[in-house]
């Protein structure tokens, strides 16, 4: 029997839990809180979350407490595999009818039931499930966005036992807390998403006037973001860098097509209106309260600076040229070596890296030297997948 007491405790834990993952504003550390929060809760070994994807439910996400503590490899290709919307499986009934199923054992359904339990993954795992509480998560229209299925209640001695009848509810209202906000996170993800989108559409109608082209912006921001992971730079500047890289070149719009364009060589003149483009890429992006702009303006204006004072538009020296700057001069140089040009062929990356070592200390940063040739083959995989 549970007491006042213990419901009121319960409630009050339910309402925390729904606090934090209102709060939550990352997918898949949401994810992980809803899956750990719930199993805390009603003392469940394990659990799985399915969403609604397509036609089917994706398995996107697992705790196994046992499997933990035995260390070792947990067998995880189930992840992002799909389970059909329908009555064969624990998860696609409770997603198709919107009700709670509370299992006893999963070894031993009544036989009028539609739905099965499949044992592939305990086989695979030497694990047995035996109670499952699946609820559906549902949003306040009252679609059915996915299910959370805890696996394996256990009581004070380790014993796994039914889940408890009151759970049902108790976990129902959870899972509709977890549900909206899983839809607020994938909302906010899709906002991101479109920022960047737009981000990467106005930078290529700036490369999209000279050779470059959007592969181009591609491959510098992934290298970019492979050399600042290398050398510790923080979650949130990396995401920075990974949304301001592709705009160092914006202030190619305002370079004349007879200069931008010209296959031969610049003369003097020319080459002074080319470099241009970083002052007239700092003036489209100045003026704003947004960190991101105010980085990607940093970086528009010093990517063409030199460690040693011969670069433009300034001549910084050193430490002097902003850290970002620094940075991203190095892989928008290797894409350009690594490319062709109709001037030069693409350098071979030995090649690449021959040149770029030869120019640390002088053209680049020492410290993104080291850092992007200690990171080579990441380097490359980038340059691979980039290629069109
Ligand atoms: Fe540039
Ligand atoms: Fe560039």
């Amino acid at each position: 029997m549970i007491s006042s007491k213990d419901s009121s405790e319960l409630l009050h834990h339910l309402n925390r839990i729904g606090i934090a993952l209102s709060c939550e504003k990352d997918l898949d550390r949401l994810l992980d809180l809803i899956l750990r929060e719930a199993r805390i809760f009603a003392r469940a070994d394990a659990g799985s979350l399915f969403l609604k994807q397509g036609g089917g439910l994706i398995f996107i996400a697992a705790q196994n407490e046992t499997l933990d503590s035995r260390g070792g490899e947990q067998k995880s290709d189930y992840y992002g595999s799909s389970v059909k919307l329908n009555n064969e499986s624990i998860a696609g009934h409770v997603a198709v009818t919107g009700k709670v199923l509370n299992i006893p054992d999963a070894y031993h359904l009544p036989s009028e039931v539609p739905y099965r339990f499949l044992k592939k993954f305990d086989e695979e795992n030497h694990y047995r499930t035996c109670s499952v509480l699946a609820v559906p998560m549902n949003i306040p229209n009252g679609e059915v966005i996915g299910v959370l299925q805890l696996i394996n209640a256990m009581n004070e001695q380790k014993e796994t036992v039914p889940f408890p009848e009151m759970f049902e509810e108790l976990m129902l209202s959870l899972a509709s807390q977890a549900a909206v906000a899983i839809r607020n996170a994938m909302l906010l993800e899709e906002i991101k998403q479109a920022h960047l989108d737009t981000i990467f559409r106005l930078s290529k109608a700036a490369e999209y006037r000279d050779e470059d082209t959007e592969a181009h912006l591609r491959r510098v921001t992934g290298y970019t973001i492979v050399v600042a992971k290398k050398l510790g730079l923080q979650t949130k500047e990396i995401d920075f860098l990974r949304y301001a890289a592709p705009m160092h070149d914006i202030g190619k719009l305002g370079v004349p097509d007879a200069v931008l364009l010209k296959p031969g060589k610049l003369t003097p003149e020319e080459f002074e209106l080319m470099k241009k483009h970083t002052l007239i890429g700092a003036k489209i992006l100045e003026g704003s309260d947004q960190k991101l702009f105010q980085i990607a303006k940093e970086i528009a204006i010093s990517h063409h600076e030199k460690f040693n004072g011969t670069g433009y538009p300034y001549g910084l020296k050193g430490e002097a040229i902003p850290f970002y700057g620094r940075i991203v001069a190095l892989p928008d140089v290797f894409d350009a070596l690594t490319s062709k040009r109709v001037y030069k062929p693409a350098f071979s990356v030995a090649q690449a890296v021959d040149m770029i070592r030869e120019e640390s200390g002088k053209h680049f940063d020492p410290v993104v030297v080291k850092a992007f040739i200690d990171s080579l083959d990441e380097i490359v995989q980038v340059k691979e997948k980039e290629q069109t």
